[in-house]
């Protein structure tokens, strides 16, 4: 089999195995670039699965893909399915005929030299496994991240890519803020920015003196000092809509601009804090409403709350105990997925990070101990947020507390 060309997928790119007139399989390539791995199929030799494919419905059909591949394989029937299943330990072609007898000898070897072309398989390894996968550099990658990079970067799927606002005519566009419930808040400090312009150290001091501190100070932070954290960090700093033309008319989109830039304005996240030790505040799990800029206090289970606490403590070794904030940053995901196609969680994490560096340099200028936090639990945040998982979950968690008095 020889695929070449450049530029467009041509129709005839496809490779179908039938028997007795019945298709089995077909070689979708999804990128230009796709060129065939050689395919040809020994007698004797053993083949294995990549630990990268995978199989699942789409449109009613199953389908066979990788993130190592720039095709998709169509399994039309059954049988073609159940060849995958084999392959996921090392099969020859006899192997395969022996326990699956009713596909030819002719389709067996077509089907697999499918799949070798396709990259889903390749040779396998003296110890039963798929030899293109034991390279050095894939090696330490992970199924899930791989097909999280290839999926949400150009070059190695056909779907569309960027601001396509996919739900556009089917799904109203999600507002720019989240409801708030009709609780008592409460109120924050506003810092005076005019104060701040003049009275916080230089720029280039701060991002000089930017470190994660994980001691604080035995006294801890305030609530008039958590109020300017979240006044600079979060708070609504300007709200607009704008008309987007469609040809069905024009539909209203709101924008709600935070201190720090995110992908497309969309401003999906929003802050949760759970407070341990915060001086003229309580403990428990508030909700930052970033257009009042207050706190709405939440009625999480105890135990909720405090694995929250407990796994930001695991993950920076600061005792639990001694923890004073955590800020848990929750994505609206709806906001970029209705208009983001292939790169939506994608430009969220980004955001994240955005967010992280901005929380570090102003709670640099304000002399209090920052220290990000690589992983957290997004159920027991649904769980005790009482958020729905698919609509909003934590994607983020950051620490902050009091700085120990220097000398
Ligand atoms: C995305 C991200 C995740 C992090 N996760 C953790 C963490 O889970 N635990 C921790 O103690 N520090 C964490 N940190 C802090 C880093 O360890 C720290 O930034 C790095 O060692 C450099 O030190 P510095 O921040 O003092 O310059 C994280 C930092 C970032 C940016």
């Amino acid at each position: 089999m020889v695929w070449s060309w450049e530029g467009a997928i041509p129709d005839d790119a496809r490779k179908s195995v039938s028997m007795d007139g019945v298709r089995l399989a077909t070689l979708v390539p999804v990128a230009a670039t796709f060129e065939p791995a050689p395919c040809g199929v020994a007698g004797g030799c053993a083949y294995a699965l990549s630990r990268f494919a995978y199989v699942r419905a789409d449109g009613g059909e199953m389908v066979l893909e990788s993130p190592l591949a720039r095709a998709r394989i169509a399994l039309h029937d059954w049988r073609a399915t159940a060849i995958v299943h084999l392959l996921a330990g090392p099969q020859r072609v006899e192997d395969i005929r022996a326990r699956m007898p009713s596909v030819s000898e002719e389709a067996t070897r077509a089907l697999v030299a499918l799949f070798l072309a396709a990259r889903m398989a390749s040779e396998a390894t003296a110890v039963g496994r798929c030899a293109a996968d034991e390279s050095v550099a894939l090696r330490s990658w992970e199924f899930h991240d791989l097909l999280f990079h290839a999926r949400s970067r150009g070059g190695r799927h056909g779907h569309p890519v960027g601001g396509t606002y996919r739900f556009l005519g089917d799904l109203d566009p999600p507002p720019a803020l989240a409801p708030i419930a009709a609780t008592r808040p409460v109120e924050l400090w506003r810092p005076d920015l005019r104060r701040l312009e003049a009275a916080d150290p230089p720029f280039a001091c701060v991002q000089e003196a930017r470190r994660s501190i994980r001691v604080y100070d035995e006294r801890p932070l305030t609530a008039r000092q958590l109020g300017e954290f979240l006044y600079r960090v979060g708070r609504v700093a300007d709200y607009w809509e704008d008309e987007l033309p469609t040809p069905r008319g024009s539909v209203r989109i709101a924008s709600a601009a935070r201190p720090y830039p995110t992908g497309g304005g969309s401003y999906e996240l929003d802050l949760y804090v759970s407070v341990n030790r915060c001086d003229g505040l309580d403990a428990g799990l508030y909700r930052y409403d970033a257009e009042r800029h207050s706190l709405q206090s939440l009625a999480a289970a105890p135990e909720d709350f405090d694995g929250l606490l407990s796994d930001a403590s695991l993950a920076t070794r600061i005792p639990r105990a001694q923890l004073q904030v955590l800020i848990v940053i929750a994505a609206r995901f709806q906001r970029v997925t209705w208009k983001y196609g292939s790169i939506a969680y994608s430009l969220i994490l980004k955001d994240v990070g955005v967010l992280y560096q901005t929380m570090y340099l102003v709670a640099t200028a304000m002399r209090l101990a920052p220290c990000a936090v690589g992983c957290g639990n997004a159920d027991l945040f649904a769980r005790a947020t009482g958020v729905d998982y698919y609509a909003e979950t934590s994607v983020g968690e950051f620490l902050l507390g009091s700085k120990e008095t220097e000398g």
